[in-house]
């Protein structure tokens, strides 16, 4: 049944630790801001919150969720570290990397965090409210604040399009400053990159050497965060690596850098052409782009380096065949 649509209060208000923390004591959902995009949080120790997140994103409940965490003490109580992942932790948090770690069978947090499964994804943002509220209440399973499928938020404002009415309280932070979603690195064995992400691979590498890609061979289907190919998907058909020459007068053009086409609409993720600006800029640019109401998206060459990989990698997803 639809909530009333949720409140939006300020980050920098003085009860706003105080408000998200009562919300979430009460097994209700808050979407909070984090350096990369939105997260929709609930207590992770509480079944009922973890299933509400589940059922206010639309998420299948074999797609496990991310438990955030004030740092890595915390999050220590909750899957086993071993010599990579505590590298992992001391190079890169508080920061956008999710590692996925045995879970302990001591661990205080709803099965249904994992979907049941024998690990566990941690992370410890560089988002000082959520650790203010996870510090004070317990960790938070956080998946990025949208629908399942649709673009990620990156904005107080998108949050409320999508999720309003489904949740109780909305925290806004501003613009996030990265805009994609943190690198998740599977470091229950040799690590291996599961999600490309805005932590580079290659600072990854400099702490733990080469990364193995993708899932282990014989993972099950909870081990690949990349099962469901289709994700981060705006309305309209996606269409990649479409140089300036190549746009047709009817599709809205999603561009890199400052060149002309023939597009109606244009939409710039970086006129500079810098990378950092376009991942900022992509989810509000993408949901920009389906705003004209073009059946086509057409996207710029984005290149495949530093967090060029991340923006790659989503739109790849936003591409590709979708269900019914
Ligand atoms: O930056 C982020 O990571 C954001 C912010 C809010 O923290 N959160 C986020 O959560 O992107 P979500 O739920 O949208 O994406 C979590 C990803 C999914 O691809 C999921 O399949 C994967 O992490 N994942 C979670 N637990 C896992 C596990 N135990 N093993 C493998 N992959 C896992
Ligand atoms: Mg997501």
């Amino acid at each position: 049944m639809a909530k009333p649509t949720a409140p939006i209060i300020a980050a920098d208000a003085p009860d706003a630790v105080e408000r998200a923390a009562a919300v979430l004591l009460a097994d209700g959902l808050a979407a909070l801001p984090t350096e990369t995009v939105y997260g929709l949080a609930a207590r992770a120790q509480s079944p009922a919150a973890v299933a509400g997140v589940y059922a206010a994103k639309g998420r299948p409940s074999t797609n496990p969720l991310i438990v955030h965490g004030s740092g890595a003490a915390m999050l220590a109580e909750t899957g086993e570290f071993t010599d990579a992942a505590r590298a992992l932790a001391a190079a890169f948090w508080p920061g956008p990397l999710t590692l996925v770690v045995t879970r302990r069978s001591d661990a205080q947090i709803a099965d249904a965090a994992c979907a049941g499964g024998p690990t566990v994804a941690l992370r410890a943002p560089d988002a000082p409210l959520l650790a203010a509220v996870a510090a004070r209440i317990g960790p938070l399973v956080a998946p990025s604040a949208n629908r399942s499928g649709e673009v990620s938020a990156t904005t107080a404002g998108a949050v409320a399009e999508g999720l309003g009415n489904a949740i109780d309280l909305i925290v806004d932070g501003g613009p996030s400053p990265i805009g994609v979603e943190s690198t998740v690195l599977d470091v229950t064995g040799p690590p291996r990159l599961l999600r490309p992400g805005a932590l580079e691979a290659a600072a990854i590498e400099a702490v733990v050497g080469p990364l193995a890609i993708g899932p282990a061979p014989g993972a099950g289907p909870l081990r690949s965060p990349g099962l469901l190919s289709s994700h981060y998907a705006p309305r309209a058909r996606v269409r990649l690596d479409v140089a300036a020459g190549d746009v047709a007068p009817h599709e809205a053009w999603l561009a890199l850098g400052d060149e002309e086409s023939a597009a109606a609409h244009t939409v710039r993720l970086s006129l500079s052409g810098d990378l950092h600006e376009a991942a900022r800029n992509l989810y509000t640019a993408m949901r920009a782009a389906d705003a004209t109401g073009a059946a086509v998206i057409a996207v710029s060459p984005i290149p495949d380096r530093g967090i060029g990989s991340a923006i790659r990698d989503r739109l790849r997803r936003a591409a590709a065949p979708r269900d019914a």
